[in-house]
């Protein structure tokens, strides 16, 4: 990166980075933002944009988005319900420092979110990984947790999780498993924050409902964000749960300074949603990556060496890959550099590095001939590995 960069990640030229968890610039919604804006800038208050916001994020947008979740999620919602964010990445900063003090304990799935790790070290927390199986979160090995911080006199403050296709994993928790998780949060007087990102985000069938749905027990705070669904750079986000919390998380002294969080996106993001174009965005984005979905699953099987293994995601952004028994993901990611492709070592997603067999690939970030290169590079680099 060099210091006038304009961009998070700038994959050198020639190098087919399939780490990448971004959209690419084919599906950002250029004209649609446009439009909005002029929209926008021409309703009977446009001043209110450019003007401290209220706190827990305008209200105008916050129940044209009520709306919106409520018909594509299929729950109820309400606006005193939600507050607006910078992002989900803002929303998790948000809730440490509303809600935990340096050196609480949080859990996090195993394998989990890297840099929302990041965001856990910043707060001084101490963060403790459950693994997972093919339904979601071990709820046995959670319980223990959760008990064994209760006696330490370090109570859990929350269970961060990603609960439909999570990143890395891909994985989908089941239903049953999300009830049960939300019922233990509660008994055990702690909260699940959900990381419901690529919610929205579903190619084969509709997810199980959000943890949205589970807002009313009073133990989940679900985040979503139009970092996916409309473009990162909105910096623009929701959290759901209860007014109570609403009104605490929205209590910050950085909000009481700065007023509500990015008034004059919301207002363009708000114009995107009411005149139903963000449905459409949402459709075309999912048929856009089903159709990359396929192909990078066409090539894996092509070209990947035997006892490399997979399932094909059915939503978000990524392919979790098991290697051989014994190859260390990290090692691949080397030689894949020399073969001009980019991965994410399993590693990367752990608190103790206990996935060393796995790697990480993205179809977000490259379209058709460019993902069925990089997997026929990273395949030649890993024959090297074997
Ligand atoms: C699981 C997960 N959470 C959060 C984020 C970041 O979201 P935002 O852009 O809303 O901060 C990402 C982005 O890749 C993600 O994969």
């Amino acid at each position: 990166m060099t210091d006038l960069a304009s961009r998070q990640v700038e994959v050198p030229e020639g190098v087919i980075d399939l780490g990448v968890g971004q959209p690419d610039a084919s599906v950002l919604p250029i004209g649609l933002i446009e439009e909005a804006a002029i929209r926008a800038l021409s309703t009977p208050d446009p001043e209110a944009l450019l003007q401290y916001g209220a706190d827990q994020g305008d209200g105008r947008h916050r129940l044209v988005l009520s709306r919106y979740l409520a018909s594509a999620y299929g729950v109820d919602v309400h606006p005193a319900h939600l507050v607006t964010t910078n992002g989900t990445s803002q929303a998790l900063d948000m809730i440490c420092t509303r809600l935990t003090r340096p050196g609480d304990v949080v859990v996090v799935e195993e394998p989990t979110y890297f840099f929302a790790l990041g965001i856990f070290a910043d707060h001084g927390l101490e963060v403790v990984g459950v693994p997972m199986d093919d339904e979601g979160i071990d709820l046995v090995a959670l319980e223990t947790v959760l008990v064994e911080s209760a006696r330490r006199q370090t109570p859990a403050r929350f269970v961060y999780t990603i609960p439909a296709s999570q990143n890395p994993t891909g994985l989908t928790s089941s239903w049953d498993r999300r009830q049960e998780l939300a019922e233990m949060a509660d008994r055990h007087a702690t909260l699940v924050v959900a990381d419901e990102v690529y919610q929205l985000l579903h190619y084969v069938e509709g997810p199980p409902p959000p943890m949205s749905a589970l807002v009313p027990s009073g133990s989940v705070i679900s985040l979503g964000t139009f970092s996916k669904i409309l473009a990162p750079g909105l910096r623009l986000g929701w959290a759901h749960t209860t007014p109570d919390l609403a009104l605490h998380l929205a209590g910050s002294g950085l909000i009481a300074s700065g007023g509500g969080l990015n008034p004059l996106v919301s207002g363009l993001v708000t114009e995107v949603i009411d005149r139903g174009d963000l449905a459409i965005h949402v459709d075309r984005l999912r048929e856009e990556y089903q159709h990359r979905v396929e192909v990078m699953d066409q090539a894996l099987r092509t070209e990947m060496p035997e006892h490399v293994t997979w399932s094909t995601p059915t939503g978000g952004y990524f392919f979790w890959l098991r290697l051989p028994e014994g190859t260390d993901g990290a090692e691949v990611r080397r030689r894949a550099r020399h073969h001009d492709v980019d991965v994410r070592e399993g590693n990367l997603f752990t608190t103790g590095g206990t996935l060393r067999e796995y790697i990480r690939l993205s179809f977000a970030y490259y379209r058709g001939d460019d993902l069925v290169e990089g997997v026929s590079r990273l395949a030649r680099a890993l024959h090297s590995a074997l």
